[in-house]
């Protein structure tokens, strides 16, 4: 059966669209008043993501409020270090936290070579069931975090500021940085084929923390990685949209449009038409509203949004997204007038 809105994956292959399709990073979470339900409902945020029927409608939510051309798969990005044996949990107020976090070599050398299909089967149910339900309304996004953005985690412990402990096993404990990553990178590439086999159709690698590393490092620890997962994604599924979104990395476009790709995530900092510049129209772009623009009044979001568009200019391969996720305390009607604006804006004279 073939998609009935491909609107986001014309858009990914550059390919002409009536107008440009619409989704945002974090459309399902705390700002929905029927996710944070659910969510109570589930006690903690594991529970909730390893429960196929819970990711199915938490999932979806956001497309039965708002027109939204794609969903994305609710999981997070740190189910691979937690099913590599981490124990990832939550404090409210603090965010993700591991209770083995990794310190040297040793520790790298014992994390367990995964079988995506067991050890992450929660997510692939979750994605055969959301995809089956979804009955080809809009794609089905899957995702994975990029391998630095992962070792940030896995190395510190939680969430950071300065990367202080991330960078220094980089600097002084080298070899074990790489094995790392290179474990992380064998297991993304297995992860997004299997979302891929169980319905995604499309993915999204998230560099969040890409944007902490100098140029030369940025290549060395995470533009490397990246580019093998979207080889081994490439080699499996020719055909699905790879999107790479690293944050804070203006400086890097040029490189990141050589990386096989098919479409860059740019965030709010790098205006469309620069990026467009950098990317010399071997990618698809996507953005790249400020978040922050969600708290403004609404002709404010409109105009905002008109910007982008305008930013962006003629021609194929725009989608639109905010430059980061939605937070827990936006208003779920602001969404809605980013949505209808994108559409309204967007759509061509016939
Ligand atoms: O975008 C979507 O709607 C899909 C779901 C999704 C989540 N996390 C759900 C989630 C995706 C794609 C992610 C990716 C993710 N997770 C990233 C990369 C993207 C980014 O934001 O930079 C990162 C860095 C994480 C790690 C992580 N997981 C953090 C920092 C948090 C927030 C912790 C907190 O308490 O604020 C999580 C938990 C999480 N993942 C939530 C959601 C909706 C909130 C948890 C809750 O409901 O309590």
């Amino acid at each position: 059966m073939a998609l009935k809105n491909d609107l986001l994956i014309r858009a990914l292959k550059r390919q002409d669209t009536e107008r440009t399709p619409v989704w945002v990073m974090r459309q399902a979470g705390r700002y929905l008043p029927e996710y944070r339900k659910v969510r109570k409902q589930a006690g903690d945020f594991m529970t909730m993501a390893q429960n196929p029927e819970m990711v199915c409608e938490v999932t979806l939510q956001p497309l039965r409020r708002f027109p939204l051309d794609a969903v994305i798969i609710f999981s997070d990005i740190l189910t691979i270090p937690d099913a590599m044996g981490l124990g990832l949990y939550f404090v409210t107020g603090e965010g993700p936290k591991f209770k083995r976090p990794i310190q040297n070599l040793q520790d790298v050398e014992s994390l367990p070579v995964l079988n995506v299909n067991t050890d992450l089967k929660y997510v692939m149910d979750g994605i055969a069931l959301t995809s089956k339900t979804l009955n080809e309304e809009v794609p089905l996004l899957g995702f994975c975090g990029s391998p630095w953005t992962l070792l940030t985690y896995m190395v510190e412990g939680g969430s950071s500021k300065t990367f202080s402990k991330a960078k220094t096993f980089l600097l002084n404990q080298t070899k074990a940085a790489h094995l790392l990553l290179q474990k992380i990178t064998d297991a993304s590439i297995d992860y997004l084929n299997a979302q891929i086999a169980s319905g995604a159709n499309a993915v999204q690698i998230f560099d969040s923390w890409g944007g902490s590393l100098s140029p030369e490092m940025y290549q060395t620890f995470s533009l490397d990685y990246m580019k093998q997962i979207v080889a081994g994604v490439k080699s499996k599924h020719p055909d699905t949209p790879v999107i790479m979104f690293s944050k804070g990395v203006q400086h890097n476009l040029t490189k990141m449009a050589d990386c096989d790709a098919d479409c860059l995530g740019v965030d709010w900092t790098t205006d469309l038409s620069l990026a467009r510049e950098l990317t010399q129209g071997k990618v698809a772009l996507q953005g790249n509203l400020d978040p922050c623009i969600l708290f403004a009044d609404d002709d404010v979001i409109r105009a905002e949004v008109k910007k982008v568009l305008t930013s962006f200019g003629d021609g194929n391969g725009h989608i639109f997204n905010l430059g980061h996720g939605m937070q827990p305390d936006m208003k779920p009607e602001k969404l809605a007038v980013l949505v209808d604006a994108v559409r309204t804006y967007s759509t061509k004279a016939t």
